[in-house]
Formats: structure tokens, sequence, C-alpha cells
């Protein structure tokens, strides 16, 4: 085992423990920390977990590896809150104790059933020849919030199937009995998602293969996530090793959906074709779960596998997206800021780096937007009336991609809309979150910008109007 490896698998304990508070002292003094997005105290975040609402709370969790702004032992760690914008942190919430889970407590979700929640997720194991073993493990949350045994009810990737099966979504369907898809890999090393269900969220069956019609879409599909809205079956998962499609699939990994119907007696997804969640530059292992009014809520890691953010060197690296709510549109999906983030607006004005921005474009007018500019770096927004342009290529340090892959990469996303009428930008210390037309499209990406950049140009028509709310008190 190199001295990296060794490095990034030890845990956190009364020996590291020094180590960490050092980090997270560190990270606490970085120019780039964000002041309304769910980040690490130090450490690298990636995907959220366990996402659930029960009892009157929310709970969310994210992957964490928390002695170095790199991939490494994974944790969940917990933040709970009575909404959507404000969150309190809780600590570790799953540790990888366990033989089961000795490299990593990995990505999986959440379920609230009556006083408890079900927490379903992959144990990843790897033996001393660093050969992994993915185990399916399920545990209970009780009400005094204590944790019940770890049980795993898979100890090895089924047959046909490489290492590579992770990530479980539960649900629960209105007779009662629990469902779940989880990530995998073929043995013909293509992507896929498997269909589970269960009585007792115990013991759990495989129904199949889940046939979308798509055999060779991907590698390995990662993080997926089942639900219904309105009666219409939705799907979302993370397909590795899409190619680019013109100014489409640019990032180097893809998060997206598609609509239909599930038909889980034939384990058959009928759907009229894949879209990617998010035309920016870092989203993904999106995962939902309902509202306290039953509304469908998703969220997303604004980062990739694979990719190194600047704030590396504060010791920290990653966030995750704003709450979105998902509704369906002639078989799209629409994502719109949760209206809980309204709590975050202070009425005083804007600092130039932490706001809400709203623009009312009703006659299609075109208009060009620089954000946190100084000098020479700037974020260009702009809308021609054939696109908008998220251009982040001189917003200052960039996200590097680590791996080389053809007709990946580049700093400008570029969405197609002959009609823009509305648009809405989220703006924290180091992202930026577009919501376009009322939900049709976002565009989200990370900039690092020098601190001091926080001049906006806004020019736009005379028909649009413009509102900015301040989204931090100082
Ligand atoms: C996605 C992912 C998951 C896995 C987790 C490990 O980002 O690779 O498939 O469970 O991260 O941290």
């Amino acid at each position: 085992m190199n001295a990296s490896i060794k490095r990034r698998y030890r845990p956190l304990n009364e020996d590291t423990y020094q180590e960490y508070q050092a980090l997270c002292e560190l990270a606490s003094k970085g120019i780039w920390r964000q002041r309304y997005h769910i980040q690490p105290p130090a450490g690298l975040l990636n995907d959220p977990n366990g996402f659930v609402f029960h009892q009157d709370y929310y709970y969310l969790c994210y992957q964490w590896f928390p002695l170095g702004a790199e991939h490494g032992l994974k944790y969940w760690r917990m933040l709970k809150s009575d909404n959507l914008a404000t969150w309190q942190d809780q600590g570790i919430f799953l540790s990888p104790d366990h033989l089961y889970d000795s490299h990593g407590a990995y990505s999986g979700s959440a379920l609230s059933m009556g006083d408890s929640i079900l927490i379903a997720y992959t144990g990843n194991h790897r033996d001393e020849n660093w050969v992994r073993t993915p185990y399916q493990i399920t545990v209970k949350r009780f009400a005094d919030g204590e944790l019940s045994e770890k049980k795993p009810f898979w100890n090895e990737a089924p047959q046909g199937y490489t290492e590579h099966v992770r990530d479980p979504k539960i649900w629960q369907e209105n007779d009662g009995s629990l469902g779940m898809v989880l990530g995998a890999q073929r043995e013909n090393l293509t992507g896929s998602a498997l269909y589970l269900e269960s009585h007792d969220g115990e013991h759990w069956k495989l129904k199949g293969d889940i046939d979308f019609g798509l055999p060779h879409f991907g590698y390995m599909w990662e993080c997926p996530d089942y639900f219904a809205l309105n009666g219409t079956d939705v799907f979302t998962f993370c397909p590795q090793g899409l190619p680019a499609d013109g100014e489409k699939q640019k990032n180097l990994y893809q998060c997206g959906y598609v609509v239909g119907h599930f038909d889980k007696a034939l384990c058959r997804f009928e759907h009229s074709g894949f879209r990617e969640l998010d035309y920016g530059f870092e989203f993904y292992a999106s995962q939902s779960a309902l509202d306290s009014e039953g509304r469908r809520v998703m969220v997303g890691w604004l980062g990739l596998p694979d990719i190194t953010v600047v704030s590396k060197d504060e010791g920290w690296a990653h966030c995750l997206s704003l709450p979105r709510v998902l509704s369906l549109k002639n078989g799209e999906l629409l994502q719109t800021p949760h209206p809980d983030l309204q709590r975050l607006r202070y009425s005083r004005p804007h600092n130039g780096i932490h706001f809400e921005l709203l623009l009312d474009n009703p006659e299609n007018e075109p208009f060009v937007f620089y954000l946190r500019q100084k000098d020479e770096i700037r974020t260009r927004i702009e809308f021609d009336g054939k696109a908008l342009y998220f251009d982040r290529s001189q917003s200052g340090a960039l996200p590097a991609n680590e791996k080389e892959v053809e007709g990946k990469g580049g700093h400008i996303r570029v969405y197609e809309t002959k009609a823009l009428w509305h648009l809405q930008i989220f703006a924290d210390t180091s992202s930026l979150e577009l919501f376009i037309n009322d939900g049709q499209a976002t565009m989200s990406g990370r900039i690092f910008p020098p601190a001091d950049a926080n001049q906006l140009s806004l020019q736009h028509g005379a028909g649009a109007t413009l509102t900015i709310f301040s989204l931090h008190e100082d």
C-alpha cells in the first residue's frame, strides 16, 4: 500500500484528531468558505446521503473524508433542521467501523418508518490486496438517536456484476412494502440499475436488472433515485462514461434523468430519453426526499469525481447544492428553488458576493451580467436570443479535471434557448446556481474569485426588471 493510500485511509480518532482540528482551523480562515451552502468543516464532502423528513425535522447527511480535501475513508456527517435553508451540524452519523464498511460508509438513503428511520447504504470493504467487496447494509436510527446493529443483506456483488454495486435508494409503496434501486456495473462493463423488494426492510430480494432499453449507456451507474410525480415515474442517476454531445455532456461525469413508466412486475422502465439534470459545471449524485408539504425536493453535490478545486489549499473541498423542488411539465423535470430559501433574504444592501438576483425579462431582450468582478476577473452570464452562457473562464482559480477525456472540459457552458423570460441566480462565496425560466433548466458551478471581487455590472433591456436580495447580514 503506498503512502498516499495509507494516509487517506486513516480514521478520525485520538491519533488523528489534532491534525483534523488544525485542518478545521485552516478551513475556518478560508476565503472561499460558503455562507449558506452545506460544506464540510474540513476535508472533502461528496454525495448527499440519507435525506429524509422525519417527525418534524429534516435530516441530511453527506459523504465525508475528514482528514484532507481528497477522497479517502468515508463517513456520513449529518445535519438537522426544521426547514430546508438553515441547518445545524450534528457531527458524524455513520463511521466506517465494521468489517463490512472498513474502507468507507458509502452512499445510501433513508426512509421515515414510524418512530425510527431506516437507512440503507453500501459498505466498502477491501482486503489486504486491496480487492473490493461491496456490502449492502441496513441500520435503524431510533427516536433517541441510537443506531441499531448494522446488518448486511448482501455480502458481495450478485452474479453477473463487478465489485461496483452501490448507493441504495429506498422507498415505500402504498401497500407498505419497500423498494430499492442500486447502481451497478455488469460484468461486460456496462452500467445498470438493480431493483429490489422487501417486506421488512431487512431482507431484500433482487427482482432484476431494470430494462431501460439502454444496454450500453456508460460503464457504471452511480447514485440512482426513483420516485413518482403525479403518477409519472422519474429515475435519476449518474451514468459514467457518456461521450460529450455538442454543448451537452461536457462535464467529466453526468447526472441526469428519464421520465416515463416503471413497470415493476416486468422490471422495465419505458421513457422518452436521457436528459441532464443541470447544464452547468458541477452537479452530481443527486438525492431526493419529500418535504413537510409533500413536495419532492432534490439536493445534489456541487462537485464531481476526479476534479480538484483550489479550496483544497484551505483544507476543504466541495459543498451541496441548494434544495430544489421538482415537478413535471411536458415530460421534463422543472427545478425551482425551495421556498424555504426565502428565509435567507435580508432587507439590507447586498455585498456583491452573497445575493439572490431575479430578472424578469417579459420582452425576451438580450442581457449581459458580469458578476464577482474585479479588474480582469469576472464571471459572465449572457443571453443573446439563442442561448444562455455561463462563462467562468475568467472567474479566477478554476476547478481542474484530473482526467483528460476528449470533448470534456472547458469553462463556458451553453444552454440553448430562444426564450428567456426569467432568471434567478443564487450567488454564494464560491458558487453560482442559475434557475432558468421558472425551473425549465438549471446551471450550477463553482467559482473561486479573489475575496474582493465584488462588483456587479448588469446590462439588460428597458423592458426587464431586476431584483436583488442580500443573502447575508454583513
Ligand atoms: C459518487 C460515489 C458513490 C459512492 C461514493 C463514495 O460520488 O462514487 O458511488 O458511494 O461516491 O464516496
